[in-house]
């Protein structure tokens, strides 16, 4: 086979479909989140302020996260040298567990690398443990939940997007003696539309299923101690797994599942996912417990934050943008087409020095194509002024060009 012919076609697909990814290099600068370097690829250099980032709350600069940090590395220095069997269990990583296991009320929380391996090592583990075991996945689960389903080896189907009529009718559909678990989020994060929650526990009491909800766009953000959306509803005892980053609202990177103690430890003997790779740095795992105290009281961080996305909200609506508002942070505004998402990208940066990456499928369907807004509580009346003016030129020269197009 001519190998580097196929990886041509393979890109040149991307590039017909106007859906090619392009990573913009950028230098972000300590203290000053938003406000980042773009490495231009002409090698020059422009300031940018960041509007995509899921640094949701500024969290990957305070001062709590980066002191604590830095006390662990020069503590211990850089990895932790082992898998979590083999020596790379420290302090810090049962430190994190239990602020974790705290913060959602659990008996005990597990460390992944990544909210994406939590998910993944966790779903594809539990038909071992539960043979025959059914998973009743949402149709817009995040890829990660999607993976961990379609490799388990066990029986799936997938409900219609937050439709419990349609979750119920493939419950009673199948044998009421089998295991089942049903996995759904509570915020879905490209539409920044929420879960049933409740409905969807009330279903699993009557057919005895587990719940597993990922919270990876609500942690930090929502509920009176950063718990979640599952906190906020007085809901979080009746999730028997909870999945969450610790990458996003705390700054930092990792992920978990908080769950009974049963549970955690049967995922821990199981998961190969978790099993056979390296322990998060020990600097890491301080950083992000660091993060997660913090946001267990800072309130105020919070309502600043949805306030900041109403505000971001009503203002796009009154220049009449086609946003998408479910009363979540998320704040996406539907372009429909791949090529003029990135051609609005690319002026937003270029000629106002915004960053909001254009957001295609297969993230998105076809034709919900979409610039993709995360305001946060440090992103100032100047830089939403800013933004605000961008939108409103650029829209109204992007639709001339497509009526002209389309004439
Ligand atoms: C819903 C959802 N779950 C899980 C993940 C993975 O999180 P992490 O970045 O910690 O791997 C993401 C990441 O974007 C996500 O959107």
């Amino acid at each position: 086979m001519d190998f580097s012919a196929k990886l041509d076609e393979a890109l040149n697909r991307l590039h017909e479909e106007g859906r090619y990814r392009t990573f913009i290099d950028i230098e972000r600068e300590k203290g000053n989140f938003p406000h980042a370097v773009w490495n231009r690829p002409d090698g020059t250099q422009q300031p940018v302020t960041v509007w995509c980032g899921n640094d949701y709350l500024g969290m990957g600069q305070h001062p709590a996260v980066l002191e604590a940090m830095h006390e662990a590395l020069d503590a211990t220095g850089a990895g932790s040298g082992g898998t979590r069997n083999i020596s790379g269990t420290t302090v810090y990583h049962k430190r994190l567990e239990a602020e974790l296991a705290d913060l959602h009320g659990k008996e005990a929380a597990l460390l992944f690398t990544s909210a994406y391996i939590a998910n993944d090592a966790t779903l594809s583990t539990l038909p071992k443990l539960f043979p025959g075991l059914i998973i009743y996945s949402d149709a817009l689960n995040h890829a990660s939940m999607i993976e961990g389903v379609r490799r388990n080896g066990g029986d799936k189907r997938i409900f219609r997007h937050n439709d419990v009529d349609h979750l119920r009718e493939l419950l009673a559909a199948d044998d009421p003696a089998a295991p089942k678990v049903i996995a759904f989020e509570s915020i879905y994060s490209m539409d920044g539309d929420f879960g049933p929650i409740k409905a969807i526990c009330d279903l699993a009491d009557e057919f005895g299923a587990l719940t597993y909800i990922d919270e990876v766009h609500a942690v930090g953000m929502y509920g009176p101690r950063g718990a979640g959306v599952c906190e906020r509803d007085g809901l979080m005892h009746r999730l028997d797994i909870i999945n969450g980053t610790l990458a996003k609202a705390y700054g930092v990177m990792g992920g978990y599942i908080a769950a009974s103690a049963k549970m955690c430890d049967a995922i821990r003997s199981y998961a190969p996912g978790f099993i056979f790779t390296t322990s998060l740095p020990p600097a890491i795992a301080a950083g992000a417990a660091a993060s997660v105290r913090h946001l267990k009281t800072d309130q105020e961080r919070r309502d600043l934050h949805q306030q900041q996305a109403k505000i971001l909200k009503l203002r796009l609506k009154g220049l009449g943008l086609p946003i998408i508002d479910h009363g979540s942070h998320i704040v996406p505004v539907i372009v429909g087409d791949p090529v003029h998402t990135k051609a609005l990208s690319d002026m937003m940066l270029d000629e106002f020095g915004i960053y909001v990456q254009p957001i295609n499928f297969p993230t998105v369907p076809r034709g919900t194509e979409r610039l993709r807004f995360t305001p946060s509580p440090v992103h100032g009346p100047r830089e939403m002024d800013t933004l605000v003016n961008a939108m409103d030129q650029l829209w109204s020269h992007c639709a001339l060009n497509r009526a002209e197009l389309a004439g």
